[in-house]
């Protein structure tokens, strides 16, 4: 089937590839020409696992192609995924600016049946404004759909060829009917293919997201408690996640969670409930919470190392999470520009995210990036642990010792084994254990 999706950024392309990968016909769109060149050369500007290598092959079967033709992009299918960014507004609300625009772009272009299908997050009902824009301004037969992404970074390709299930949002025969052949390739292998009303979609990733965002934060609650009371928040969390019914997963505690998503879903959530005058104390705790946690860990700093002008601090992790270069509201970026302001001489090193990173905060004279990350523990007094990649879990402590000033680690993910850490005599101090 001939698709065409609007928006290149992580959920746009991720949509692209897979959907080339299951043998559909894929123009994917996007405004600008940045990156259009490496894009037709299979290179993807995001660092997601597996996607560049998914983007090549289909480029060399002819199963994608990309285009900044907008117009062409419009009347190449019947089939539009609108996969733009809604960040948060003002007011906390989700800005639906630019999904409005690819709306009015449809509109103004379409010339037979299409239909537009909601991929970016988008708040309940979003899909009555997109019907009123398009009825304005043609006559021509289209539907509305809500198609929301599950997709988490990192895991992205993997999420959208193996998903938990797929949920679709229609109120017409003929858009259900073409989602059964867009998913066909899932279906038939037995993933899950949900149809809903369409509010019921657009409420079902919200739900999803708000509920993830309210686990983490309770477990970094119970983890307050766990500290205060010589409990081990790694067993609370396995000895309550083992009950099938809670689950083993999103019961880490530590510095709380960042990103693009939840923080801006929980936000847009907690919009939409005041717009109806509905009580949402719960999600307003659960943003307190997580605020909190990277209070809790600057004050754990300035216990250990008390005069800190001067000293140095490694920093290892710099995304909001492993395995993405990712640093939209990563506790690593409040974390850095705080220790910076202090006149501490701080080392940064990241897998991945340096780049990004060092848009928001610049080397200066003491601020600097390493390559390696053991390069950056020379001269230090301190090392920070705040992004749980794998590397850090596997590296060789005893090397890290002999490299330190002083061996005390700060782990903001408890991804070091405590009593191992001790027994290497690190002064070693976690969230929670
Ligand atoms: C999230 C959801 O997991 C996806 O299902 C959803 O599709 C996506 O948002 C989206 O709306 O597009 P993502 O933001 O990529 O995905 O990352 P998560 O894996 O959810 O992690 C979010 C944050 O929570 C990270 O900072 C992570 O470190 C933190 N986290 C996660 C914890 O602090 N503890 C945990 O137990 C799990």
């Amino acid at each position: 089937m001939k698709i065409t999706v609007i928006g290149a950024g992580y959920v746009g392309l991720v949509t692209a590839a897979c959907l080339a990968e299951v043998g559909h016909e894929v123009l994917c769109a996007k405004k600008s020409t940045r990156n259009l060149d490496l894009l037709r050369q299979g290179i993807s500007p995001i660092y997601e696992p597996g996607l560049s290598e998914m983007l090549q092959e289909n480029l060399k079967k002819e199963q994608i192609s990309f285009t900044n033709d907008i117009e062409s992009a419009i009347k190449f299918s019947e089939v539009i995924f609108i996969c733009v960014g809604t960040p948060t507004g003002e007011n906390g609300n989700a800005d639906l600016t630019q999904v409005m625009d690819v709306t009015s772009s449809i509109a103004e272009h379409m010339d037979s049946y299409k239909l537009i299908i909601e991929k970016s997050t988008v708040p309940v009902n979003t899909h009555l404004k997109i019907k009123e824009l398009v009825e304005g301004r043609t006559g021509i037969e289209f539907d509305v759909a809500s198609n929301p992404e599950f997709l988490a970074e990192g895991t992205s390709v993997h999420n959208f060829m193996n998903p938990n299930r797929i949920v679709v949002g229609v109120d017409s025969e003929k858009a259900r009917k073409i989602f059964e052949e867009i998913y066909q390739p899932f279906t038939s292998q037995g993933y899950p293919l949900l149809f809903t009303n369409i509010p019921s979609a657009e409420i079902i990733k919200y739900a999803s997201n708000a509920f993830l965002a309210l686990k983490i934060s309770y477990i970094n609650l119970i983890s307050d408690l766990c500290e205060m009371t010589g409990a081990n928040i790694d067993d609370v969390s396995r000895g309550v996640g083992l009950d099938q019914r809670i689950g083993e997963k999103f019961l880490n505690a530590g510095l709380g969670y960042g990103g693009s998503c939840l923080p801006k879903d929980v936000n847009a959530l907690i919009h939409t409930y005041k717009e109806l005058d509905l009580d949402i104390n719960l999600l307003e705790e659960t943003m307190k919470i997580n605020d909190q946690r990277r209070e809790i860990f600057l004050e754990q700093i300035e216990k250990t190392l008390p005069d800190i002008k001067g000293r140095t601090i490694t920093i290892w992790g710099l995304a909001f999470k492993p395995n993405t270069d990712d640093i939209r509201a990563a506790p690593a970026v409040d974390i850095v520009g705080r220790l910076n302001e202090t006149g501490a001489v701080l080392k940064l090193y990241d897998p991945q995210a340096e780049e990004n990173f060092s848009r928001i905060h610049p080397e200066n004279s003491n601020l600097k990036y390493y390559k390696h990350r053991y390069d950056a523990l020379k001269d230090s007094e301190l090392l920070l642990i705040i992004t749980d990649w794998d590397e850090f879990k596997d590296s060789n402590y005893d090397q890290v010792k002999e490299l330190m000033a002083s061996p005390v680690i700060i782990d903001g993910r408890n991804i070091l084994d405590k009593e191992l850490m001790e027994e290497k005599e690190f002064k070693y101090i976690s969230m929670g254990r």
